[in-house]
């Protein structure tokens, strides 16, 4: 093991030297005199291990440390403080050190004993990066699987809609005489083609937006609205499923509720999957549709109520999971694919709400989902450390903020491309690209180019060079660990100053 000693003393640097001879481990010891000349033993040589004093003429222990950390140079490294600096010796393990020992007269025992523990913490540090960088490799692995499956799905369903129409139009064409006469069983044959082509294209359509969704790559048109006037839309289609089936399908919209922010098109998507079910389950009695308004929540409350067979307390966890439909093989004459409830909650959710169940087996059924009044935005927090995303989303979600999140720059500037969010919480030390990267290419889009960024760091001389950087980058920033309640009112007056 080769061993690098910094120090200006020579009746210390003998010391060192002589403690490390008589530890009897092989160890091969150099010296340096000052920061400058070890610095350039470290780069040019190769150390297993660094021991140097905190006191130096011309740079300091600190100045070797950050140099190193410039020029990626880990090594085990300890520092030799003078005895009452212990807290200084702490502050240096802050930025890299992996241990100290005093100068005092316990030194020669002690100095044995601290190389083998920075040793030991520096192999455990390694193992920690190796394994996370194995942890890391396999996920990206998942990903890219998961984005093939999913553009997978979306190519073959996208295919299969051209040919169906086709199909479609060729059968409508028939049916309705323009290619001649058709006889009673050409027209039972065409009828059942017909039903089952229209059964194909729901799924097809279906298996597409739950891809979409569920990939968050689907763009909703959100605009101000009133949600009573998409009931009525949804009721003015349904009532004559249920009038036929001896139902009764009310709406009762009485009140005033506060306009929202949602896309109808996929609001009436989810009220009709609610409304057809309800129906489909129920044999006596009927549907009824209700909205209020809960001011506590600030949240706007609809209710989709049924008299029919309701669904056994086991089978309620299951609903909402894809594909699945309660009645197994035998519901297949009800028809569906069993994507209708995963796919209105993935909208529901994706509108910031919620929607779940209560039912009474045998006497009926409560669908209700709930959709926020107050706009919520989208945060974007980019930071390799995990541990910070998740104080981040915790955080803000419980704030009624929706939050993406990415564990790199890279990572984060692709997602932000697919899902555009309010704003953006980057951390300046990244595993890939540096946050001044993830900026500078903010800046320089279209799309995001005036998006509102909150700056964080760890680093008290990142957030100096921030500090340096403010006039051109003139970004808010925050260090870490940072106060819940400072970090709420950055991203509250960032939003608003945007909106
Ligand atoms: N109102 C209800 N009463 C009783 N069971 C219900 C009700 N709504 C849904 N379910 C059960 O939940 C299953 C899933 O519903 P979902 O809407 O996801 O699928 P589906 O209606 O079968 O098919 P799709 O909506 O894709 O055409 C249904 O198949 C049914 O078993
Ligand atoms: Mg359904």
């Amino acid at each position: 093991m080769k061993i690098l000693v910094i120090e200006d003393n020579p009746d210390h640097a003998l010391l060192t030297k002589r403690v490390l001879e008589k530890a009897n481990q092989g160890y091969q010891v150099n010296s340096a005199r000052e920061a400058e000349e070890g610095l350039r033993m470290i780069i040019e040589e190769s150390y297993d291990l660094v021991i140097c004093d905190y006191r130096l003429p011309g740079l300091s222990a600190l100045d070797v440390l950050k140099k190193m950390s410039e020029k990626r140079q880990d090594l085990p490294f300890v520092v030799v403080t003078s005895s009452g600096s212990e807290k200084i010796a702490v502050e240096l393990m802050k930025e890299g050190a992996y241990d100290y020992v005093v100068k005092d007269s316990s030194y020669e025992d002690a100095l044995p004993i601290v190389i083998q523990r920075a040793i030991d913490r520096y192999n455990v540090k390694k193992e920690k990066e190796r394994l996370e960088k194995e942890l890391r490799e396999s996920n990206e692995k998942l990903k890219e699987m998961y984005e093939i499956k999913s553009s997978f799905t979306s190519m073959v369903s996208h295919e299969l809609r051209t040919p169906l129409t086709a199909i479609k139009e060729g059968i409508a064409i028939m049916l309705d005489g323009s290619a001649g006469e058709i006889n009673a069983d050409q027209k039972e044959f065409l009828d059942i083609a017909k039903r089952n082509v229209d059964r194909l294209k729901r799924l097809i359509d279906d298996v597409l937006d739950f891809s979409k969704l569920e990939s968050k790559k689907m763009v909703f048109k959100m605009q101000k609205g009133d949600i009573m006037q998409t009931i009525k839309e949804v009721v003015a289609v349904q009532k004559p499923v249920a009038e036929e089936r001896n139902l009764y399908l009310k709406a009762e919209l009485d009140g005033s509720i506060s306009k929202i922010e949602f896309d109808s098109d996929r609001m009436n998507q989810v009220l009709n999957n609610l409304v057809s079910n309800a129906i489909k389950f129920t044999k006596i009695g009927g549907v009824a549709i209700s909205v209020s308004e809960d001011r506590e929540e600030n949240t706007v409350v609809v209710c989709v109520k049924d008299t029919g067979k309701g669904i056994k307390k086991d089978d309620l966890p299951k609903l909402f999971q894809k594909f699945q439909q309660l009645g197994g093989p035998n519901q297949r004459k009800t028809g569906g694919t069993g994507l209708g409830l995963s796919i209105s909650k993935e909208i529901i959710e994706q509108h910031g709400g919620k929607i779940w169940v209560e039912s009474q087996y045998g006497k009926g059924s409560e669908f209700k989902f709930i959709l926020p009044i107050k706009k919520r935005y989208k945060v974007l927090v980019i930071d390799d450390d995990k541990g910070v995303l998740d104080i981040c989303e915790t955080f803000l979600k419980n704030n009624g903020y929706i939050v993406l999140r990415s564990e790199s720059g890279m990572e984060g500037l692709k997602a932000i491309q697919s899902n555009m969010p309010d704003l953006i919480v980057v951390d300046m030390r990244l595993n890939d690209i540096s946050g001044y990267d993830v900026i500078d290419r903010l800046r320089s889009s279209n799309g995001t180019f005036a998006r509102p960024i909150l700056v964080m760091s760890g680093y008290a001389d990142e957030i100096a060079k921030i500090e340096n950087r403010k006039e051109e980058l003139s970004l808010p920033w925050i260090s870490k660990p940072f106060n819940n309640d400072e970090f709420l009112s950055k991203v509250e007056s960032l939003l608003m100053n945007w909106a």
